[in-house]
């Protein structure tokens, strides 16, 4: 045993909850239970009492998440670690992830990674990281994904920031309206209407967003106030839909109004729009409710269309920029062949990678739209990037020329970086608006 063994127990044990559950009153099995505070505990939550922790186990439970709880092989009594709670969490589950023109393919989520202060650095989280991540590698997952909340820890371990995501703030009395008039017409509707037709909706954006991860249960919660940490729905959250015009609902909003009098900021919770008319109109309907001063959505993809939409593009301010979903690549010849490519090419690409899971030099040829992707026996490849540099660039979210003007994308062919650039177009901007 190494040194670390001697020192930790790692349990790693799918989400589970007690025999005495019931649908009203779920409660989690011991081992679950543990992990759910431990995890409250880390990312600086108030303790949850035992129906709270039940709420999130029927979570864990219904999303097939699989828990990683580290104990102290000798823990310390009167410690919470001697209460048996783990001293470091790690959690992953499956969801089906938009790879462009329309194709799924299952992707492996990380999540809910905290160690304890008192544990800290003696690598405890790259242990979990490089266990899970192997995991997932011989269950055949091509990719693994995660979006996190320090910007430093995770390039380590070969993540590359794949999607941005943008705050934007619009000022509707200098806005002006909307240059263009949208198709099909909007409604207000009730908390309840917008959890019933949510998940349809939200089922035509991710079949057609790139980058799109799909919903796991406690986001519908959080965005739609379905189910606050008490375990109550939230009675501030308003609704609207839009219909196109043969009077299908392809978009909703989920927001609230926060401040007082004349001075509102009307924050957007959830935007959902399977069309780009019902994406219009549903802003078209925010910048025209009274008494707002602001209205602010945390969720803009790079390439947001409203500043452009508005007769006065200067009444949007960007107030926040951050990296969103962050890819690593596993399975370097199986993600490249699932997305569609969008110019015929053939290049070279050399992948580092410390962890050895997607490392090798590959060719990639596509023709027709797909990709068919070898491993090349050539001297020096047209370009070279490690497996993170690859993450980034995989669904074309991010630009090659702009990583090889970081310094992240080595071209050893002149205009190889060029040709990549075409061949990974996106068919659309690539977005997600899924937290996890
Ligand atoms: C971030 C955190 C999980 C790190 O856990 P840890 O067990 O101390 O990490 P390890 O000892 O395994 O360190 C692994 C590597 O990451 C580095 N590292 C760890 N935390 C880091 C941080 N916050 N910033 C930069 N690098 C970090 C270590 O230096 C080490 O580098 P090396 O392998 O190149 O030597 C832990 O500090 C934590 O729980 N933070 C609060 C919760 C949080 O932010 N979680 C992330 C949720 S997405």
């Amino acid at each position: 045993m190494s040194d670390f063994d001697d020192d930790y127990d790692i349990r790693t044990f799918a989400a589970a909850l007690s025999p005495e559950s019931t649908d009203d009153r779920p409660r989690a099995d011991d081992e679950t239970a543990a992990w759910i505070r431990a995890e409250a505990l880390g990312f600086h939550e108030a303790a949850p009492d035992d129906d709270a922790v039940g709420r999130t186990a029927r979570r864990l439970v219904a999303d097939g998440r699989v828990e990683t709880g580290v104990h102290p092989r000798d823990p310390r009594e009167g410690a919470l670690d001697g209460d048996g709670l783990p001293v470091a969490t790690f959690e992953s589950f499956v969801e089906s992830l938009n790879v462009g023109g329309g194709r799924l393919i299952d992707a492996h989520l990380i999540s809910g990674v905290t160690v304890q202060p008192t544990h800290r650095r003696r690598g405890i989280l790259r242990r979990m990281m490089t266990d899970d991540l192997a995991r997932a590698k011989s269950a055949g997952l091509a990719v693994a994904a995660l979006t996190a909340s320090e910007g430093s820890i995770y390039r380590r371990f070969g993540f590359g920031v794949g999607v941005r995501e943008r705050t934007i703030e619009v000022d509707p009395r200098r806005a002006s309206g909307l240059l263009g008039d949208p198709e099909g017409g909007v409604e207000l509707v009730s908390r309840d209407a917008l959890i019933g037709l949510a998940p349809e909706v939200f089922a035509r954006f991710h079949a057609r967003t790139p980058g799109s991860i799909d919903r796991h249960e406690g986001a519908w919660n959080r965005l739609l106030g379905r189910e606050r940490p008490d375990g109550t729905p939230d009675p501030a959250v308003r609704g609207a839909v839009h219909r196109d015009s043969a009077g299908t609902i392809d978009g909703y909003v989920a927001y609230r109004l926060e401040g007082e009098n004349e001075t509102h900021t009307l924050v957007v919770l959830d935007l959902v729009a399977a069309t780009d008319d019902a994406y219009l109109g549903l802003w078209q309907l925010l910048l025209s409710v009274d008494l707002v001063t602001g209205v602010r959505f945390a969720g803009a993809s790079q390439s947001d269309p409203i500043g452009h939409a508005l007769v006065n593009g200067r009444a949007l301010r960007v107030t926040h920029d951050e990296d969103h979903v962050w890819f690593r690549i596993l399975d370097t010849v199986a993600a490249l062949q699932a997305r569609p490519w969008a110019a015929d090419g053939v290049v070279t690409i050399a992948v580092g990678d410390s962890l050895g899971h997607a490392a090798g030099t590959f060719r990639v040829t596509s023709e027709g739209g797909s990709a068919t992707v070898k491993r090349a026996a050539v001297r020096r490849a047209d370009i070279e990037l490690d497996v993170a540099t690859l993450g980034s660039l995989w669904l074309g979210g991010v630009d090659p020329v702009t990583l090889a003007a970081a310094g992240l994308v080595r071209e050893r062919r002149k205009g190889a970086v060029q040709t990549v650039r075409a061949m990974i177009a996106a068919d659309r901007p690539v977005h997600s608006i899924t937290h996890f």
